[in-house]
Order: structure tokens, then C-alpha cells, then sequence
């Protein structure tokens, strides 16, 4: 069993909920062997302490897998450690302002980080800025959860003196600047490369991915931590206005139901003018053979991505989950996700909540839209492998919206079954039965992700202390 032993000071003195089973001790535990430290700081996680884990980089950092890990931390009285956090990755920042001659743009954060020590003890920190990364992925939804994480933190301590510092005030505006920059776009939601996110390899999510959009939405909520004085008011109100438009825009054209399904059925194409039906032009041969048959009546979801003459029809867990915790979904979609998601629970959570996407791409589109990635074979890693460390947006998603029934479910199947396997990174086959072919275990989000989840089934009200739902901070 437990093989993870810490080298130093615990995170916390008494983890809240050690005593409430073996898997959360045992989660506690991994989180603190996976602590690292930067000048006798704690300042962040590894991503996995597994030595044996497939690639170098799983021993950084990474500011999206600290997330879960940050949340636990403002929840548990170690906000000391998320402001370092936040701090240090200001400050390396900083120290790149280049790669091979081209600007990195204002406002992008590295992926990861980690610290090297030399044989006299002497430390730095070496980033990850995509320059680095496997397949040369930008890190877009880094700069996101920085700010994201950074409002739970004001949120939860009150710590408004921290936000209004100069370096973090200029963070803010390069990160909002740089998504509220105009493109070459009509369209209200943010373009962005594939693999910006979660899912950083090539798997067809380049354009929209509605995962960014939810990411989107809640760092411009952010805008709020900007002194209100004259010089950011244009980028407040622009923020505002952006939220807006950003919402009614995906509640009226990301939405999916059996209706709306219908109407993209019967979709008249090739229509110019303002007023048309058919935005997008999509049409509807491009609608897949599963979507009729697998999408329950009375249910419904965002699709995974947007834009001329396409529709990906994938279901995209993060993006949905999110979304509905952001509060883009009306109160009746929010209900029809979770509707889906326990109807078509074999499929969606399955023996590990949760999938990340919906179905697997196969064959000659895998070799298309993968470049047959052996990682993201049909029904593992990111191509319809399950991901327990969503098992946090899923909790966060029901219980905003009164379903806390699903979510007890769904821990209930992922809780001894990771303490029995190691904490895997993800699971194979449709229904993630097998431990991912290629997942290296002791994966710290799995870890921190059901620790906060178990604090979210205990007291929803957390959600809204942490600022995620609720009131804007006056
Ligand atoms: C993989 C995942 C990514 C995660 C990283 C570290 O690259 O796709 O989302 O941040 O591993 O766990």
C-alpha cells in the first residue's frame, strides 16, 4: 500500500479528513511527499512523485495539477503556500520574456516549473513555457487557473492587500489584455491552438474548446480585482460586456438536446445575411450516428467545440463541468447535464468518474485528428480514458446545482478503488475498467482531487467561499 513518504514538514498539522477513511489519509499523505520547496518555502506540487512515470516532466510542477492541491490548501489554512505559489510564477514570468527571439506574449504562464539544486545546494527554477513541453503545446489555460486560483485565494482569506500589490495588479492586466485582445474573429469566445489545455496533445481541440470558454468566463470574472480607478476602467467594462455576450453565446449555440437536435437536423445551409437560422452553416450529414441514439430525452450538454461548418458533438466532461460551476449554463441545462450524466452514467463515470471525452475517435480519424498518437489509442489517456482527478468538477458541477446525490455516487466508486490501485493518472476502456496502459500512479490531482471533493460533499457552501458561485467581491 502507501509507499510515499515525505522528506519534510507536512502540509498541514491536522488534515481535516484523514480520520474519515484510508483513501484520504493515504491522499494526504501523497500530497505531502509531492510538496516542493524553494528557499525553505513550500511553493507547489509535483504533478506526480512517481519515479517510474513515463516522461521527465511529471516531477514539475504544473500550475493546472496544483489547482486542486491550492484549493485544499485556502480550505485547510495553508494560503501561505498558495500565495507563494502565485508569487513564484509571477516572478518566472519575468525571467522569460523570450523564446528564440519571439516575444512570449504578456500574460502567458509556464506550464510547469521546477526546482534544481547544484552540488552546492544552490537553487533555481527552470520553466516551462511550451518551449519545452512535448509537442511544443502552449500552455493557454495556465495564466487562466493562475488567475482563477488567485481570486479563491482573496476570496477565502480576505487578503485584498495581496491582489492590489503592483506586480500582481500588472499580472492581472496582461492576462486580461492578452484574452480580451482582438483577433481575427467574429465570434465572442477565444481561439485558441490545440492542446492549450488539459488535453495538450493533438486531439482535434483546436478552435473553440468549450473548456477554455468555461476558463475564459471565470478569468474575466477576475476583472473585479483591478483597482477601480480610471486607468483600468476600460478593461473592466470591457470584461463585463465580453461576460456577457460570452454566456447568452454559449447557452444559445454550444447547447445541445434532443430540439435543438432536431432543428441542426433540418438545417437549411448556405445562408447569407444577419438573420439566418443556420449561423454556422453546419451541415447536417456532419451530425455522427451515436449522437441520436445516446442522447437521452430530457438531457442535454455543451458541444466540445464551435466554428464555420463544424460542430464536435464529443462530450467534453471539464468544459461541461466547469461551465455549470462558472454559471454559463441556465438553471435547466444545468439540470439536463446532470440528467445525462445519470442516464448515461456507464458511459460518462463508468468504475472511474469520470470521462474525459465522449466517445472515442477511431480509426481513420484517429490517424487524422491524433497523427495516431499511441497514447490516445480509442478509450485511453485523453481520448475517452477516465480521469479521476474530475471527480473534483463533477462534485463542484452537482452540487451547485442541488444533485449532491450524483456526486456521493460517483466518490463512492472512486474512492477505494484509488487507494487500491496508487492513485492513477487516468483509466482504460469504455467503462475504465483497466488502469490506464501508460498512467503513472501516485498522481497527485488524483489525490487532491478527492480530498476536495469529500470538502465540497461536506459543505457546499465552500464552493462559494473560494469564490467560485455567488456574490462578486465587494
Ligand atoms: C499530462 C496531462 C496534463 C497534466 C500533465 C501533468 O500531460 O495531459 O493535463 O497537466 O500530464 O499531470
Amino acid at each position: 500500500m502507501p509507499e510515499h513518504t515525505p522528506s519534510h514538514t507536512p502540509c498541514f498539522e491536522h488534515p481535516q479528513y484523514a480520520d474519515r477513511s484510508p483513501a484520504l489519509a493515504d491522499a494526504y499523505r501523497l500530497l505531502d511527499s509531492a510538496l516542493i520547496t524553494y528557499q525553505g518555502k513550500a511553493v507547489g506540487t509535483m504533478a506526480s512523485p512517481d519515479p517510474r512515470a513515463p516522461a521527465e516532466n511529471y516531477q514539475d510542477c504544473f500550475v493546472r495539477d496544483f489547482v486542486s492541491a491550492g484549493l485544499v490548501m485556502l480550505l485547510e489554512g495553508r494560503s501561505d503556500i498558495v500565495r507563494s505559489f502565485l508569487s513564484l510564477i509571477m516572478h518566472l514570468r519575468d525571467q522569460q520574456e523570450e523564446i528564440e527571439g519571439q516575444q512570449v506574449a504578456p500574460g502567458v504562464l509556464p506550464a510547469s516549473f521546477r526546482v534544481v539544486q547544484n552540488a552546492s545546494g544552490e537553487e533555481t527554477l527552470i520553466a516551462d513555457f511550451g518551449d519545452r513541453a512535448i509537442g511544443r503545446v502552449a500552455p493557454v489555460d495556465s495564466m487562466m487557473w493562475w488567475a482563477i486560483l488567485l481570486r479563491a485565494y482573496v476570496h477565502s482569506t480576505g487578503d485584498t492587500g495581496f491582489a492590489k500589490t503592483p506586480e500582481v495588479q500588472r499580472m492581472l492586466r496582461m492576462i486580461l489584455n492578452l484574452c480580451l485582445q482582438s483577433r481575427f474573429e467574429v465570434f465572442p469566445t477565444l481561439l485558441v491552438p490545440d492542446g492549450s489545455f488539459m488535453i495538450d496533445r493533438r486531439m482535434g481541440v483546436n478552435g473553440h474548446p468549450i473548456e477554455i470558454q468555461a476558463l475564459f468566463d471565470m478569468t474575466l470574472r477576475c476583472a473585479e480585482l483591478l483597482e477601480a480607478d480610471e486607468g483600468n476602467r476600460w478593461l473592466v467594462d470591457l470584461a463585463v460586456r465580453r461576460r456577457h455576450v460570452l454566456k447568452e453565446y454559449i447557452q444559445n449555440y454550444y447547447w445541445l438536446d434532443m430540439d435543438e437536435l432536431n432543428r441542426v437536423n433540418r438545417f437549411s445551409t448556405e445562408m447569407f445575411g444577419q438573420d439566418v437560422d443556420n449561423l454556422f452553416n453546419i451541415y447536417p450529414e456532419s451530425i455522427p450516428g451515436w449522437v441520436p441514439d445516446w442522447l437521452p430525452d430530457g438531457a442535454g450538454y455543451f458541444v466540445g467545440n464551435l466554428g464555420p461548418g463544424r460542430i464536435d458533438f464529443r462530450f467534453f466532461s471539464q468544459g461541461n463541468l466547469l461551465a455549470l460551476v462558472a454559471g454559463l449554463a441556465s438553471p435547466s441545462q444545468s439540470q439536463g447535464m446532470m440528467n445525462l450524466i445519470e442516464q448515461r452514467w456507464d458511459d460518462l463515470i463508468g468504475r472511474m468518474p469520470m470521462k474525459l471525452v465522449y466517445p472515442a475517435i477511431e480509426s481513420h480519424e484517429w490517424r487524422l485528428i491524433t497523427g495516431s498518437d499511441p497514447k490516445n489509442t480509442p478509450w485511453s489517456y485523453h481520448n475517452g480514458g477516465n480521469w479521476p482527478v474530475l471527480i473534483w468538477s463533477l462534485t463542484a458541477a452537482a452540487v451547485s446545482c442541488g444533485r449532491e446525490d450524483l456526486a456521493k455516487r460517483a466518490y463512492e466508486v472512486a474512492e477505494n478503488r484509488l487507494l487500491r490501485d496508487g492513485w492513477p493518472e487516468y483509466y482504460d476502456g469504455r467503462h475504465g475498467r483497466l488502469m490506464g496502459r501508460k498512467a503513472n500512479l501516485h498522481q497527485v490531482w488524483s489525490a487532491t482531487g478527492l480530498i476536495f471533493a469529500q470538502h465540497l460533499l461536506d459543505d457546499p457552501s465552500k464552493l462559494e467561499r473560494l469564490g467560485f458561485t455567488g456574490t462578486a467581491l465587494s
